[in-house]
């Protein structure tokens, strides 16, 4: 096969070439595209790299101290942990429209972001993990997915902050930025990390987002991945994640009845996230992956399978 040696070769003097002796800030998501852009500053400008990551409390179970823990460990980085979990968490109190989730979630994280970056002396740079089909996806900005959901991650920022863009992956798809990880020495658990929406578990929680819901629904996807994990699926399928969906149903457990939530397992398959189709995971990985949530996650006592493709439906349920 062919590796991403000569990219990275490539790269880090055009990049020592474009930012010449300034400072530059990157935002840190927890995913492998912006993980592997600090990686790659950091061996292009060293300690004029400033990383910040904001904890908005709507990632995955674990994901802030994988990906901040590994950099840490493997790179001797400037980086700033915000910890806004109570401030997002407010901010969307009472909030269910989908739309109106993501656009409070959009500009808070400029807000904290902005303010952080701020407070460094002398930045002019922003890096960003973007990515080829981000680019022609941005560029033609009345593509379908662009009007249906609004992402966020492209655009917004730079305009706001008056800084210049540094996007070293702007020729890059998704297989080819595993490659440069790879190359880069980082774990499978970064490599192969499934893509995440930027607004995370928000528009997972269908409905109203709470502290108790997002737990509960946080220990339910950390089952999804294990278990898919555990039977190497994981690395078969495009995303695999748990929904949590905003109505109660009857079950019964013991001699008790219960009136308890319903989880949505949408696992798919896919190359490039604009079409999908439900993967065909062996019942026995679904009987465990419903077993250990029913058992295992307080406050749910059902799990159904979305069997729908891409389109008429899209990957996540908001
Ligand atoms: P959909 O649900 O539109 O998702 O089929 C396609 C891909 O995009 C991700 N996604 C988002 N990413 N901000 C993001 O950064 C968002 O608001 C957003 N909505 C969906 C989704 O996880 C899938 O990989």
């Amino acid at each position: 096969g062919w590796s991403m040696s000569s990219f990275v070769d490539s790269v880090i003097p055009a990049l020592r070439e474009q930012i010449g002796d300034a400072q530059v800030v990157c935002g840190l998501s927890g995913g492998i595209d912006s993980t592997v852009v600090a990686a790659l500053l950091h061996q292009a400008i060293g300690k004029r790299l400033h990383c910040i990551f904001v904890d908005n409390g709507l990632l995955r179970k674990n994901e802030a101290q994988e990906v901040i823990g590994f950099l840490r460990e493997h790179f001797d980085l400037n980086l700033i942990h915000v910890q806004a979990q109570d401030l997002f968490l407010n901010r969307l109190q009472g909030v269910s429209d989908p739309e109106e989730k993501r656009k409070i979630i959009g500009h808070t994280f400029i807000e904290v972001f902005d303010k952080e970056a701020k407070a460094i002396p002398g930045v002019s740079f922003l890096a960003q993990g973007t990515l080829y089909p981000d680019v022609i996806e941005s560029e033609s900005f009345k593509g379908p997915s662009a009007v249906i959901k609004s992402h966020h991650n492209v655009g917004g920022l730079p305009e706001k902050m008056n800084l210049a863009l540094v996007e070293p992956l702007r020729e890059l798809f998704k297989d080819e930025v595993r490659k440069v990880a790879q190359q880069l020495g980082m774990p499978d658990s970064i490599v192969w990390r499934h893509p995440f929406p930027g607004p995370g578990l928000a528009i997972r929680i269908i409905g109203e987002i709470t502290k108790e819901r997002l737990d509960v629904l946080k220990e339910a996807d950390a089952i999804v991945t294990s278990e898919l994990k555990a039977t190497n699926w994981y690395y078969k399928v495009w995303q695999g994640f748990a929904v949590l969906l905003p109505l109660k149903t009857v079950g019964v457990m013991g001699d008790e009845r219960t009136y308890e939530s319903v989880i949505a397992l949408r696992i798919v398959d896919s190359v490039d996230a604009m079409t999908a189709d439900w993967s065909r995971i062996p019942s026995e990985v679904l009987a465990r992956i419903s077993n250990r949530i029913i058992n295992e996650v307080k406050g749910v006592n059902r799990v159904v399978l979305d069997i729908s493709s891409k389109p008429p439906s899209t990957i996540e349920w908001e």
